[in-house]
């Protein structure tokens, strides 16, 4: 089986959820805190042994790769005035990975922008992280799920809990609990009005072979006019055995604003520099059972 060390980073969609802070800047680059929501994913891959990381760009999205990149004016500048902590910080985000950019031309979808990473991945195995899904685990979420992999050599997606009415607002898995956090997955289901086949949600964690690019080839566009994703899923489940890892850990859309805002505070409260300031000043607001280390 090839080592996996290849993730996709699908971040060519307009972002409309977060209108109108995102008409201008991505998404990917709102900070949760003091970090890009993008270097959340990708210091998540990192630390899961993944190190050919591939961004799926579109028009406009230049800031995410110039964030990653040095910038020895700036660096020039730390140093003469000696703010060596800064300089630091700087120079750990412009080292820590050597992107490889893909575009996609026109926002057809997630399926479709996945698969414009195609060439870039090559015949290997690959994750896929969502950036706007945000994990905030002990260990990091495609770490987790990594393992599954290695001991299976099949795909596995990320699976979340939610309750039955939140059923309607994900994809919902079909298929049965292994016991171990494991789940063998049939078939999926997206958004289902009613019956859900089960109570696990898909989140933007994947981890899939290369046979799903010739299943993306042939995807038409489905639900929004878009190239769905899942639509290969469901016939990539037709060919053997898929996995779904119940991660430990939270997840945040940050990608809309209550998510987003729901990550801010959590991020904000773990935070080494602000956290405790800011619990004292939740706790002027709210009394004082704010908890110390929120993370369930
Ligand atoms: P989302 O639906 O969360 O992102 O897609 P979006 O389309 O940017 O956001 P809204 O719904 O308009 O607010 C999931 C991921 O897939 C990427 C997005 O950038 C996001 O990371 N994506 C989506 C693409 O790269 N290309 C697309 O055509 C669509």
């Amino acid at each position: 089986m090839t080592a996996l060390r290849t993730c996709v980073f699908p971040c060519a969609g307009f972002g409309t959820r977060f209108f109108p802070a995102t008409k201008v800047i991505p998404k990917e680059m709102l900070p949760l805190v003091d970090k890009p929501i993008l270097q959340y994913g990708i210091e998540e891959a990192l630390g899961s042994g993944l190190d050919k990381l591939i961004v799926v760009m579109s028009k406009g999205k230049d800031a995410i790769l110039d964030h990653f990149d040095r910038t020895a004016e700036l660096e020039r500048s730390l140093q003469e005035r000696k703010k060596n902590d800064l300089l630091s910080e700087v120079e750990t985000v412009s080292t820590m990975a050597d992107l490889i950019s893909v575009r996609q031309k026109e926002a057809l979808g997630l399926g479709h922008a996945v698969l414009q990473a195609k060439d870039a991945v090559g015949n290997e195995p690959f994750a896929v992280v969502l950036p706007d899904d945000v994990i905030l685990a002990n260990e990091p979420c495609l770490l987790q799920m990594r393992r599954v992999f290695e001991e299976t050599g099949r795909p596995v997606i990320a699976l979340m809990e939610v309750s039955a009415a939140e059923t309607t607002r994900y994809g919902i898995v079909a298929g049965n609990m292994l016991g171990n956090r494991r789940f063998h997955i049939t078939d999926m289901v997206e958004k289902p009005k009613v019956n859900p086949p089960s109570h696990y949600a898909i989140i933007g964690r994947y981890i899939l072979p290369p046979d799903v690019f010739p299943l993306l080839e042939k995807t038409e566009r489905g639900a929004g006019g878009e190239i769905q994703l899942t639509d290969a899923l469901r016939e990539l489940v037709r060919t053997g055995d898929f996995y779904g890892y119940v991660f430990e850990g939270k997840r945040y859309d940050a990608g809309e604003k209550l998510g987003y805002l729901k990550a801010t505070v959590d991020y904000a409260l773990r935070h080494p520099a602000v956290g405790s300031e800011f619990r004292t000043y939740l706790q002027s607001l709210f009394g004082n059972d704010v908890p110390k280390n929120r993370q369930n």
